[in-house]
């Protein structure tokens, strides 16, 4: 299949869960994909592991400067960048009242901070080639309340805001800028909530239409078809892969 054929992704976070996932998908679509993450044990085994043209990167999306240098050393490497999946981010629950700063300043700077980096360092490169799709990712927590996810829950929120104004800025550029909101996917994440061997246990899950959490795969599919000529009219929306958590009840 080649419905990326010819692009260039970059996606933050692949070294595992759905960024990994993403890679693969993009891969098999026949894009030329960098996995960029901070994990770089478990980033360089996901770029052997999936083959092909698939290149690891060390990234900490918090940071600017690591941020000039990956998008230097993909310029370099493929002279082009056509797709960025914002997606690393952090995760945790806490009562708004147990919160400390220090926790505060870390997932706002690389779930929320990390992604407008990200769009500021990627554009200049995706419009030196002619234009781009940027998906960020929320959660279904960046579109309703959960309790214990005030910190995470808003730069979630603050993501889908972003998406909007990054999308009616870089339109003239052709850059298309949308949002993946999943809602509960099976995996690491997931982890710090149930763990890996009840995850996909149905009791678990009869509040859901689908009777199921999302496999990274499926939320992968959405990223393929954002990244895709197939979105070609898109911009500035999300993309809800919940399960019917929120559009149902
Ligand atoms: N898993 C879920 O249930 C779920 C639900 C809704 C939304 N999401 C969102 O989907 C995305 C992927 O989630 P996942 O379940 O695959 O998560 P995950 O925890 O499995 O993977 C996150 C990746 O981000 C990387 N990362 C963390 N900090 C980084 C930094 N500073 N710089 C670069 N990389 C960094 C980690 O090393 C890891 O590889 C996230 O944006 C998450 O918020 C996940």
């Amino acid at each position: 299949m080649s419905r990326l054929a010819g692009k260039t992704a970059l996606v933050t976070g692949g070294a595992q869960g759905q960024g990994a996932a993403e890679a693969r998908a993009f891969a098999r679509e026949g894009a030329r994909v960098v996995i960029a993450d901070v994990n770089s044990e478990l980033g360089l085994a996901a770029a052997a592991e999936i083959g092909g043209d698939v290149q690891f990167m060390y990234l900490d999306v918090s940071l600017a400067d690591s941020w000039k240098q990956t998008v230097a050393t993909i310029d370099e490497n493929y002279g082009r960048l056509d797709v960025l999946v914002n997606n690393a981010a952090r995760y945790w629950t806490r009562p708004i009242l147990e919160e400390s700063d220090e926790a505060l300043d870390a997932i706002i700077g690389v779930n929320l901070k990390g992604a407008f980096l990200g769009i500021r360092a990627v554009a200049p490169l995706m419009i030196a080639s002619g234009g781009g799709s940027i998906i960020n990712v929320s959660s279904t927590a960046g579109i309703s309340g959960h309790a214990g996810h005030a910190a995470y829950g808003m730069t979630k929120w603050g993501i889908r805001g972003l998406t909007r104004v990054a999308a009616a800025e870089l339109s003239p550029s052709r850059i298309r800028v949308n949002c993946l909101v999943p809602g509960a996917v099976t995996g690491p994440m997931l982890g710090v909530n149930i763990p890996d061997s009840d995850q996909r246990d149905p009791n678990r899950w009869t509040g859901l239409p689908l009777r199921r959490p999302g496999e990274p795969e499926e939320i992968a599919e959405g990223a393929v078809f954002l990244a895709s000529n197939e979105s070609s009219y898109i911009t500035g929306t999300d993309l809800v892969l919940d399960g019917g958590a929120t559009g149902t009840g």
